[in-house]
């Protein structure tokens, strides 16, 4: 048994309960996975907890333009979220809610704690408030003109054209995302966290934990000087109340991180483990948050300055990555290359993925890009061709000579020594430790390398033709097979299906870090079924394909608005553009939810005579009940689209603005198939 097991807590961020998984949440969250299946294969205990980050104004609005209650949003999207990352093999050993009891409990604590330590203050600010809507406005719900280049349409807290920022009240013209009104400003109380109480101790704890990366960044931080931190919203707000302070709610971004603690308890409770000893303030258990390096600022200086302040442990290290992108740029959703994790899966396995950011992944926080040329190159080229390879060339003739035992001993110890021997092994340990897993990677490849090295010179297809031979074939074909073990023991935290169908293969029960140095030898295997196949060019077509018309039914209605401002007019077209588009009367004669759709409704149209079937994105605003026998307006001679869900025929003509969805209609009189001029 390992004699220093180490006891550890790792958490990923917590991703928010409005929006499904896609590829660049992926990054993190399978860079956090590898390292916790890494150290488990060390054989230390290793709790992994995370949880949906459900709290906020972005989540209340969500829900409110799709007709549900936020609780019904956070609960569906919980549910797909848990699936996503199992089908990742992402695996948690708590994912939760920040929604929950024991979140409210511990956030009570921590508030209390730190106001009775004097950290708490309030102070009456101004902001800018919706009047329709009664509401106060995050930054990045008001739009306007900036003040330094006056570039129309910006956000409320930075100009996407000089990149400057400011805050929402210096904007020119504000105008409310959510009703279209002009905001007033307003006046409230808000609660602010006394982060500069914490200098000291932030900067000792910087010095000593984090990466010089991460400690230049928090020196410019220190240089500019901490401010109070407005941890409280006004009502309305989905979140938890502050105690004693009604209408007053905790800002999501206090709650957010308590809710990793709040996951950790839960799965306290139900394995009957001590959460008490996780959390104080001299706990023994490492901590360690694996975030990007958008949100450094609430991990490195916010969160520890709430736990200090409380009375409770800090984290030994935070972990910070980059963005992904795709194909060289930001992930996009006209090119199809903003992926959800589910329609990843729906065409790829999730083996090439893991192992393709492994290959791609350092400590650092640069980028890392998703190239499909290199995705589909380095997987057919290392885990086919290499690393697979190795056990399809030796399996068959073990399998079919021998009655599938193994040799007795291994030809070649020193081969065996240069792969699974302490240096090597060590060497690798320490790669996935400090999170060097493209180095792990290139490391773990020359090594196979090496092996289909030794079978192309030892040429096994040659001696099997040979008389008398047969003990040297079983022999090389052995060599070849522990060879291909030890590959799979270095591989398994980023492949842990090729290991588990590697070990039954094998017949060799699961395997962990110590097998490395216990070969295989006169042992049973089993018959050799295909561990991994190649993957094909036109699966990755076909998913950006699904990228690109999954959004097309809703995008434009998605970011609509009523106001030419928010939304410019189009550029001008000649009346023979124009009269290109044939746009018909339509009856609804069937519609129904597509299941697995978030925004899709699937509609039988007649257009006179013919159907047509059409994937419309409006099901946040109809019912199918509603929509049958109505009639409508569809452009009918709009190529046919493949989708996700089955072909396209046409599209429905629907207005968008203040997050509704109006269908058009026509006059009473009309009928189905009348063409629209
Ligand atoms: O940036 C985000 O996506 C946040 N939902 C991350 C929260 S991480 C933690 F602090 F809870
Ligand atoms: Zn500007």
């Amino acid at each position: 048994m390992n004699q220093n097991k180490r006891k550890i807590l790792v958490t990923s961020a917590l991703p928010y309960a409005n929006g499904p998984i896609h590829i660049g949440h992926l990054v993190e969250y399978i860079q956090t996975d590898i390292w916790v299946r890494f150290q488990r294969l060390r054989g230390n205990d290793c709790l992994y907890v995370c949880a949906d980050d459900a709290h906020g104004t972005p989540i209340m609005l969500r829900a409110e333009k799709e007709y549900i209650t936020p609780e019904a949003l956070i609960a569906r999207t919980l549910e797909e979220h848990k699936r996503d990352f199992a089908d990742f093999f992402v695996g948690f050993d708590n994912f939760y809610s920040t929604h929950s009891d024991e979140n409210r409990e511990i956030c009570t604590y921590i508030y209390e704690q730190l106001k009775a330590g004097g950290h708490i203050s309030q102070k009456t600010i101004e902001q800018f408030y919706d009047p329709v809507k009664e509401m106060f406005l995050p930054d990045r719900f008001i739009r306007g003109e900036c003040p330094y280049c006056h570039t129309t349409d910006q956000y409320g807290d930075q100009c996407e054209s000089c990149n400057r920022t400011y805050t929402p009240t210096d904007l020119v013209n504000p105008v409310s995302a959510i009703s279209g009104s002009t905001p007033v400003k307003k006046e409230s109380v808000h609660f602010f966290f006394n982060l500069p109480d914490f200098e000291p101790m932030l900067k000792e704890w910087t010095r000593n934990n984090l990466q010089k990366e991460i400690a230049n960044k928090l020196d410019e931080w220190f240089t500019a000087g901490l401010q109070p931190w407005d941890i409280s919203r006004d009502k309305p707000y989905f979140g938890f109340e502050i105690p004693d302070e009604p209408g007053k709610y905790f800002y999501v971004w206090l709650d957010a991180p308590i809710g990793y603690f709040a996951s950790l308890k839960n799965l306290c409770q139900r394995e009957g483990l001590d959460y008490n000893d996780f959390v104080k303030q001299d706990s023994e258990i490492e901590m360690y948050h694996f975030i990007g390096k958008d949100i450094m600022y609430f991990h490195t200086l916010f969160w520890p300055a709430m736990l200090e302040g409380s009375g409770l442990r800090k984290p030994n290290n935070v972990f910070v990555h980059g963005f992904l992108t795709v194909n060289g740029q930001k992930m996009s959703k006209s090119r199809g290359t903003f992926i959800n994790a589910r329609t990843y899966l729906d065409y790829l396995g999730p083996e090439y993925l893991r192992y393709y950011f492994a290959a791609k992944l350092g400590p650092y926080v640069d980028d890392i890009d998703l190239n499909f040329e290199d995705f589909i190159f380095r997987i057919n080229s290392d885990l086919v061709g290499k690393v697979v390879n190795i056990a399809s060339r030796c399996a068959g003739f073990i399998n079919k000579r021998f009655e599938g035992r193994l040799s007795s001993q291994l030809a070649d110890t020193s081969l065996y020594e240069t792969i699974g021997g302490s240096d090597c092994a060590e060497k690798i340990a320490n790669l996935y430790e400090s999170r060097e897993y493209s180095k792990a990677m290139r490391e773990i490849m020359q090594l196979a390398d090496e092996v289909n090295q030794y079978i192309d010179s030892h040429k096994p297809w040659v001696i099997s033709k040979q008389e008398g031979k047969d003990q040297e074939l079983q022999d090389i074909c052995t060599m070849g097979l522990n060879c291909f073990r030890l590959l799979v023991i270095y591989l398994k935290p980023v492949l842990p299906e090729l290991a588990t169908k590697s070990e039954l293969f094998l017949n060799s029960g699961p395997l962990n870090w110590e097998d490395l140095s216990r070969p295989l030898l006169d042992h049973k295997i089993n018959k050799f079924k295909p561990l991994i196949t190649r993957v094909e060019q036109e699966k990755v077509d076909a998913m950006i394909e699904a990228s690109k018309e999954n959004l097309q039914a809703t995008e434009s209605l998605d970011n609509a608005s009523g106001h030419l401002k928010d939304n410019p007019l189009a550029d001008e077209i000649s009346i023979d553009d124009f009269s290109k588009v044939d746009l018909r009367i339509a009856k609804i004669i069937n519609a129904e939810q597509v299941e697995g759709a978030d925004k899709l409704l699937q509609l039988t149209l007649d257009i006179g005579g013919e159907t047509r079937n059409v994937f419309a994105g409006i099901k946040s605003a109809y019912s199918p009940e509603e929509l049958v026998g109505k009639l409508t307006v569809m452009v009918a001679n709009l190529a046919p689209r493949k989708m996700r869900f089955g072909i396209s025929e046409g599209m429905v003509l629907a207005a968008g603005g203040d997050g509704k969805i109006y269908l058009l209609s026509p006059d009473d009189g009309a009928e189905a198939g009348m063409r629209i001029k």
